[in-house]
């Protein structure tokens, strides 16, 4: 069969929009896209950019990944049951103090990020062993690798699904199954409105002062730089995702913004763990002037690159 099935998760918005979108419109027409989200009143802005691939190689359905009957009846509608490719991308974050939240909205975190992972893999891996082919790409985060301040249960989850991946690959390569990790810095999309819309309702009252300081005052701050000087665009990451997903020998880690691979280098320098836990304290709460000037300098290249650069190249008009 000369297309593959590429099923995506959480595809309303952001990455997963975006992915859907370049792979339905990939010049060698090597895919089918199944372009899944929860909620399927949010189809609007997929259907338009997805434009005269809709029902073509595009095709759009519904999933959650929190419910496993969602995650079935999806597969099941794909004719054999065949997915190629499954991207696992549908995710949500949570910041702020570990006081302000509610053990409900934890649990969601990981339900989302980790067991959502777990349920796909569930129901499409065993077809991708019987058949000795498949690829699972998992959208995990830079955070996956390494910690973050205000941001401990968004980490745990992304860690917890490089640990279930990294574990799962040495069965999954016995097979011929690939596995690989996509660990974006951060992203401009719909995922940091959603987090500092949910701040705006954030209950302090159990938060003692300099905490709540260091939050509100430092984090959300710098938080907001970081995401204008550093930020990638879905696209940008879907590129990435697009050479993974074609790769002969698909990588098993591809980190798509290269300035924070110093970070993980210095974690793994490490094994004590004590180089990068110190090395983030003294950026964040010794030299903060020069954290800020090394932002500014790198929002002002960032600006200065896409300037340049101009608008991405569009892709080539569908089939
Ligand atoms: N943006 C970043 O800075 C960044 C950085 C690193 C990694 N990532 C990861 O990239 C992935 C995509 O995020 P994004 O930046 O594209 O954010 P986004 O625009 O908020 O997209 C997240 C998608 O996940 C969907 N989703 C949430 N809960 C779901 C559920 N229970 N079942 C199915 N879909 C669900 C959302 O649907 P609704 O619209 O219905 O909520 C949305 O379509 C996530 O896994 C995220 O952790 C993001």
């Amino acid at each position: 069969m000369a297309y593959k099935n590429v099923l995506i998760t959480g595809c309303s918005s952001g990455i997963g929009l975006a992915l859907a979108v370049r792979l339905a419109k990939d010049e060698l027409k090597r895919f089918k896209v199944i372009a899944t989200m929860r909620d399927m009143a949010k189809k609007g802005p997929l259907e338009e950019k997805a434009g005269e691939t809709l029902e073509k190689t595009l095709q759009i359905l519904p999933l959650d990944v929190t419910c496993e009957d969602s995650v079935r009846q999806c597969v099941a509608t794909i004719p054999d049951q065949r997915v190629d490719v499954l991207v696992s991308n549908a995710g949500v974050g949570l910041i702020g103090p570990l006081e302000c939240h509610s053990m409900a909205a934890m649990q969601r975190v990981l339900d989302v990020n980790f067991l959502g992972l777990v349920r796909l893999v569930r129901e499409v891996f065993p077809s991708m062993k019987r058949r000795r082919q498949g690829h699972i790409v998992v959208m995990s985060s830079i955070l996956g690798q390494q910690g973050l301040l205000f941001n401990d249960v968004y980490c745990a989850s992304k860690f917890a699904v490089e640990g279930f991946c990294e574990s799962l690959a040495l069965q999954a390569l016995k097979f011929g199954v690939n596995i690989s990790l996509l660990e974006p810095g951060p992203v401009v999309t719909e995922f940091e409105k959603k987090l500092y819309d949910e701040v705006a309702s954030m209950d302090f009252s159990k938060v003692d002062p300099e905490t709540r300081d260091i939050f509100q005052g430092f984090y959300m701050a710098y938080s907001k730089d970081v995401f204008s000087a550093l930020g990638q665009t879905p696209e940008e990451v879907a590129e990435h995702a697009v050479q993974v997903i074609g790769a002969a020998r698909p990588p098993f880690r591809c980190q798509t913004n290269s300035v924070y691979t110093p970070l993980t280098t210095l974690k793994h320098a490490d094994p004590s763990g004590r180089l990068p836990l110190s090395a983030f304290h003294q950026l964040v709460f010794q030299h903060d002037r020069l954290f800020r000037a090394s932002l500014s300098l790198l929002k002002m290249l960032q600006w200065r690159k896409r300037r340049d650069l101009g608008p991405l190249p569009r892709p080539p008009a569908p089939p």
